[in-house]
């Protein structure tokens, strides 16, 4: 369908399965849509997930079992409204992007293959090319998006938003437009373009960068968080960053999707059997819950960190030894057709998983708070939404169900682009409204703060001893991740806590005015950081992937089959 001349202009920032999607159904609304991105297409979050996407798509599965599942995951932060949405139009959407061409795994039979990851009650996890589901799903939507009328701009990178001048001053402006650095080169610095729309989704993932191990390309910078945050929209639950239990370190063959110097092993491979073991081979995860290696998934990652610190900070051990077959060659064809991936990661590393278990460590993997929205993808600023990682449609809590990332950005991504046509011509706005945690979370402005305001706010912290910063630590992203890594990770504690916003603020006071994309990520991780560590400061109590040591007690473990007995029932 070809979008009338006049259509509504609708700018798309980002290009993994959330803002695909939306580009896709904005355009069949007809919207002119123009998707810009700061790599290549591909080059996307997306395209690393591994596990698969999670759907009721199986006749003795059901709807209330994934809703259940997905908030008892989320330690009862989730929004229910948002998570009964996200399951009910699920098999839509995973039926839309099969018939997009993704080629989900099928059995003998012809029936797809059934996968299993923690803490799911039935094994509904559809993947595709055994762990390459992201790929595969990339692919598809990509090939859709290049002969849709959507135009792209690659190599584009977000300064800002544009508000409208003409506003008045107080209340949220409409966000009219992007601001872009293009053209950029080792030899030549970038220009600055602005692009008008009637709408403006970000669409840029998550902020792995923001820590020293992660499973996220470099790309993922929390861009659009940043740009949201400066330009006054609402956001929450920044606190809640997931860390994935189980990746590889040591740098992997840079042709092969490995990321960075952390490959994700993906939760399916539990899900298949493995276990986790420590360095005298015991499994350890059930001394913190019932469920085991299946456990959600903060849960199995702090077992980890915690079994890690017991011997000495060496990895613990993932132990497929025992899985299939018994017999040593029959496994390793297994693992090779069922896990080609991580098969390939393994190997590079002079591995061999199917005769020896393998050393493995947590890593940040996703971001479960961010811009907050409604069920269409609306923000609190008119004219602006949010899709995929970036947004807080609250469906994560404080821990993200495995494989609910795929299925949130595909859900949403195509209801966002089914409304912003409609919003444009209507000209009413209902988007989100600030929640509790958004205030919460709001501690500090988005803008630097002297280093001696927040020194100051952390030393009237009662029972709190500030450890200095070293005071000629100078900025660079590595200290910037490896700060995040000890102060703000998996374990948090008001005196680090302290520590990570001071030397933040710090840095952040320091910067000079960014002028290259390189200097703009650093300044949006700083920015994003800040955030992070001020709403981890101010959720004093442990729920889901934020754990204080200092407030051990309230983290409750989460068994889902007890909690299957007393969730009540969704009503269908
Ligand atoms: C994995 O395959 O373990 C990751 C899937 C997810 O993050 O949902």
């Amino acid at each position: 369908m070809t979008p009338p001349a006049e259509g509504p202009r609708a700018i798309v920032v980002g290009s993994g399965i959330a803002g695909l999607l939306t580009a896709l159904h904005a355009v069949e609304h007809g919207c002119r849509v123009t998707l810009v991105t700061k790599d290549v297409l591909e080059h996307a979050n997306t395209r690393y997930a591994q596990g698969g996407i999670a759907g009721v798509m199986f006749d003795d599965d059901r709807v209330e079992d994934h809703v259940r599942d997905t908030l008892v995951a989320g330690a009862g932060l989730s929004d229910s409204d948002a998570v009964r949405v996200l399951v009910d139009e699920g098999p839509a959407r995973i039926r839309e992007l099969i018939a997009l061409g993704v080629a989900f795994d099928r059995d003998a039979a012809g029936g797809f293959v059934k996968g299993l990851e923690a803490a799911h009650s039935y094994p509904r996890i559809l993947h595709a090319g055994g762990d390459a589901t992201g790929t595969a799903i990339e692919k598809a939507l990509v090939a859709g998006l290049r002969a849709s009328d959507v135009t792209v701009i690659e190599h584009a990178f977000l300064v800002g938003l544009v508000l409208d001048a003409s506003a008045p001053a107080t209340g949220p402006r409409r966000v009219t437009g992007v601001e872009l650095l293009v053209g950029e080169t080792d030899a030549a610095p970038g220009r600055r373009e602005t692009l008008h729309a009637d709408a403006v989704v970000l669409a840029t993932g998550g902020a792995g960068e923001l820590y020293a191990h992660s499973t996220n390309p470099e790309v993922a910078t929390g861009d659009g968080i940043a740009a949201a945050i400066r330009a006054g929209a609402e956001v929450a639950d920044l606190e809640f960053f997931q860390f994935h239990p189980t990746v590889l370190e040591g740098k992997a063959d840079a042709a092969g999707p490995a990321v960075g110097d952390s490959f994700l092993v993906s939760e399916a491979v539990r899900g298949e059997g493995a276990t986790l073991v420590d360095e005298n081979g015991r499994r350890f995860v059930f001394d913190a819950h019932p469920d085991g290696e299946l456990a959600p998934r903060d849960v199995v990652a702090r077992a980890i960190a915690r079994q890690m610190d017991a011997q000495g900070g060496r990895p613990v051990l993932l132990d497929a030894t025992h899985i299939h077959s018994a017999d040593t060659d029959e496994r390793a064809a297994f693992l090779a057709r069922r896990f080609p991936t991580i098969d390939r990661a393994v190997r590079e590393r002079g591995l061999d998983w199917a005769r020896e278990p393998i050393p493995v460590t947590p890593a940040a993997h996703y971001l479960m708070g961010g811009v907050a929205t409604d069920l269409f993808g609306r923000t609190s600023l008119p004219g602006l939404y949010a899709v995929g990682e970036v947004a807080r449609t609250g469906v994560h809590g404080a821990n993200r169900l495995a494989s609910n990332s795929l299925l949130e950005g595909a859900v949403f991504g195509a209801r966002a682009g089914d409304v912003i046509a409609a919003d444009a011509a209507s000209g009413a706005w209902t988007g989100s409204k600030r929640s509790l945690t958004s205030l919460l979370s709001s501690l500090d402005d988005g803008e630097p703060t002297p280093p001696d305001a927040l020194d100051e706010r952390a030393s009237h912290t009662p029972g709190v001893t500030d450890r200095t910063p070293a005071p000629a630590a100078p900025f660079s992203r590595r200290a910037l991740q490896q700060l995040m890594w000890e102060d703000a990770g998996l374990v948090r504690d008001e005196e680090g806590l302290a520590h990570a916003a001071s030397l933040i603020s710090h840095w952040r006071a320091q910067l000079r005015t960014p002028l290259t994309e390189h200097e703009f990520e650093d300044e949006n991780l700083l920015l994003v950081a800040a955030r992070v560590v001020a709403a981890a400061r101010a959720r004093r109590e442990s729920v889901g992937a934020h754990f204080r040591s200092d407030d051990p007690a309230t983290a409750t473990p989460r068994d889902s089959r007890a909690a299957a007995a007393t969730v009540a029932p969704v009503a269908s």
